[in-house]
């Protein structure tokens, strides 16, 4: 049997998307693990989570004025510590000192909610909504060493309407990302896509969504 592949899945906050490949796991439609769940932030709703999943749980607390340096050579350690096919930062929102990039090039997945290059960093929907954009949407994609930059995996699209507000856009992005993110790792965990490749071969969001299951596509 192939090995499935091993996701360290970084989290900061909420954790819906790491809920997301969690079931998408369950349920057979995505070939992987997730062998830990390691957070910047103690409180992180997504470590209670892992927990009531008995998923390993690991905490590198990150503090103003703490030593960044210091900071992400624990992280590193402690994520390589548990030998990843792929680090997936479902929601991390800290920025990876470039040794960790290095460590794991082309491995490491993030979804960011917009269509990038539109709109990177922090509050990609709010930024949508402030340049009076129509469409917008989520991004899976590998990290380089830019903020938001890497080559892009997969895009999924959702419309702005008129009545949106932050939240009510966020929620919809995420209905796409909670998809899309588990069908491009299942893509990877299997070989349909090729982290290496020099094209970056995108996965279209109705290819991404059949992967996961048929009766999800829209
Ligand atoms: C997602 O919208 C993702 O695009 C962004 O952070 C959010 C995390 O949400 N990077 P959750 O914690 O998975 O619910």
């Amino acid at each position: 049997m192939t090995p499935r592949a091993r996701l360290v899945v970084l989290v900061s906050g909420r954790g819906s998307n790491l809920r997301a490949i969690a079931d998408a796991i369950d349920a057979g439609h995505c070939a992987a693990e997730i062998v830990a769940v390691v957070s910047d932030k103690k409180d992180a709703l997504a470590l209670d989570f892992a927990v009531e999943r008995g998923i390993a749980t690991q905490c590198v607390p990150f503090s103003k004025g703490d030593d960044r340096a210091a900071w992400n050579q624990t992280l590193l350690d402690v994520v390589a510590s548990h030998d990843p096919t792929f680090v997936v930062l479902a929601g991390f929102m800290r920025i990876l000192g470039n040794d960790f990039i290095d460590r794991f090039t082309r491995r490491i997945v993030n979804v960011h909610p917009s269509l990038l290059p539109a709109f990177p960093g922090h509050d990609g929907p709010a930024q949508a909504i402030a340049h009076g954009a129509r469409i917008t949407g989520c991004t899976v994609h590998l990290v380089d060493h830019g903020v938001d930059t890497g080559p892009i995996l997969a895009q999924g699209a959702v419309p702005i309407l008129p009545e949106d507000d932050v939240p009510s856009l966020h929620a919809r992005i995420q209905r796409i990302e909670h998809r899309l993110l588990p069908a491009v790792l299942q893509a990877l965990a299997i070989g349909a896509l090729d982290p290496d490749s020099p094209r970056h071969p995108q996965l279209a969001f109705d290819e991404a969504a059949s992967l996961v299951s048929p009766s999800l596509l829209p």
